[in-house]
């Protein structure tokens, strides 16, 4: 019984006139060192254009029906991606479209068995079972932990908003990092509450600040038994509450981008020699990867990595975060730089420059309302991708579960789950030292 939506196995099906601006024979030679790594059906298709058949043909059979949207998402989907074959198939007219369901993984060709043969329930009756055939599995190294560094000593003020995140200390900050390395967490990422603030934020970049006075205490204490990761932006350090120096623009006043980029490099020079691990700019400026990069080579850390947040978006899930880091926009909002949360497409745009000027790693944030961009960046680049489970994120699942409303352990891990599926590798997230513990 053929099954809707199948691509016709028959060639002949393919046979007739149609516009061909590639001489058959192009294709092959282009297919043939491919061949490998395609798939059999994918390879009928091939057959046919060896017969003669030109995609533009191809492609005109297939239309105007379903069939058309079946060959489209089998030539995108299942096909070797990058295939000169495929790129020129979109010039022949096949019209390949997003290609939704590219992770390439699901074989929507194969014949799927009906009910009662199939029951797709037989994998559910035994939790042993369930559990043995979970594609999606959580674990303590999976996580970034977000701690909050002040002057002083003995400090551990929580975050009222945040329950159980604390500005500390550098001496409590090492206390809790400890803490949290026991729970399996590994990986931290810090942020700064500076002694003072100015127009440019020049404190973030003086070796006695306290982002480097805690990265050589963790250091020092932790050796390389840690990973430690530094935000990379001036909000919580300029006076305005901006991420970088400001100019006027007409009558808007808003960040300076390019006489900001040299500072951003600084800033994480200075941070690369106090000890970090990686670097992680988050001011969503033009060319910032690019300017670090290059402030690091020459600085003799062509071996440090940058996560970069490339898809930060303008958004008022950030509040609890502006609290505790003291960091909120004195005027107007963070929109001059930020991302239009309406946007998907651009955080394509926006990843492919970071991934060009050298981010090794790239951040999705926030994440909840933005599974569909970390899938698609997922797909489309292929590099470890973060996703920044933010402070609104965080704060409300807090607030619900203090209400009794919500199963906080259950919400929280379906929700850290659900990211890790939409494509994540690793979740930034305050709810780290909880989920390391019940997943223990
Ligand atoms: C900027 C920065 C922000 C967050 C991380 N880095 C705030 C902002 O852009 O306003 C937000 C993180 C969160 O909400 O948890 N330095």
């Amino acid at each position: 019984m053929p099954v809707p939506g199948q691509l016709n196995p028959s060639p002949r099906v393919l046979l007739g006139p149609g516009p061909s601006d590639v001489h058959p024979r192009v294709l092959t030679a282009m297919a043939t060192p491919l061949l490998g790594h395609l798939d059999p059906e994918f390879l009928d298709l091939l057959g046919m254009v060896q017969a003669g058949v030109t995609l533009g043909a191809v492609g005109q059979a297939f239309q105007p029906d379903e069939k058309r949207v079946r060959l489209e998402s089998l030539t995108y989907g299942r096909a070797t991606r990058n295939c000169p074959v495929l790129n020129h198939a979109t010039s022949c007219g096949l019209a390949l479209r997003e290609p939704h369901a590219a992770s390439g993984r699901i074989n929507t060709t194969m014949t799927t068995p009906q009910f009662p043969t199939a029951r797709p329930r037989r994998l559910r009756h035994n939790p042993l079972l369930r559990q043995m055939v979970r594609e999606t599995a959580l674990a303590p190294d999976d996580f970034i932990l977000p701690l909050f560094v002040r002057p002083g000593r003995g400090v551990r003020n929580e975050i009222a908003s945040m329950p159980g995140n604390y500005q500390l200390s550098v001496d409590t900050l090492v206390d809790e990092v400890g803490a949290a390395a026991e729970l399996g967490i590994r990986a931290f990422i810090l942020f700064g509450i500076p002694s003072r603030k100015d127009a440019t934020g020049a404190v973030a970049c003086e070796d006695e600040g306290i982002v480097q006075q805690a990265l050589r205490a963790l250091r020092s204490a932790f050796k390389d038994g840690v990973l430690l990761i530094t935000d990379e932006c001036f909000c919580e350090y300029t006076e305005h509450g901006h991420c970088g120096v400001l100019s006027e623009y007409g009558r808007r006043r808003d960040v300076d981008n390019d006489a900001t980029l040299p500072l951003l490099a600084a800033q994480c020079v200075s941070h690369a020699k106090a000890g970090a691990d990686m670097v992680a700019p988050s001011g969503m400026l033009d060319g910032m990867v690019g300017a670090i990069r290059r402030g690091l080579d020459e600085a003799g850390f062509a071996w440090l990595p940058i996560m970069s947040y490339a898809a930060k978006y303008a958004s008022a899930f950030y509040g609890p975060f502006r609290d505790a880091a003291e960091s909120p926009p004195q005027f107007g909002d963070r929109g001059g730089y930020q991302m239009d949360p309406a946007n998907g497409d651009e955080a394509l745009r926006e990843v492919a420059l970071d991934v060009g000027e050298g981010a090794d790693l790239i951040m999705v944030k926030p994440a909840l309302a933005y599974l569909d961009v970390i899938r698609r960046v997922k797909d489309r680049f292929g590099l470890p991708v973060a996703a920044y489970n933010v402070s609104g994120e965080f704060a409300m699942v807090k607030a619900a579960a203090a209400r009794g409303w919500i199963d906080e352990r259950r919400i929280t891990l379906e929700i850290l789950t659900g990211i890790k599926r939409a494509g994540a590798d690793v979740i930034l997230t305050y709810h780290a030292r909880d989920a390391a513990r019940w997943l223990r």
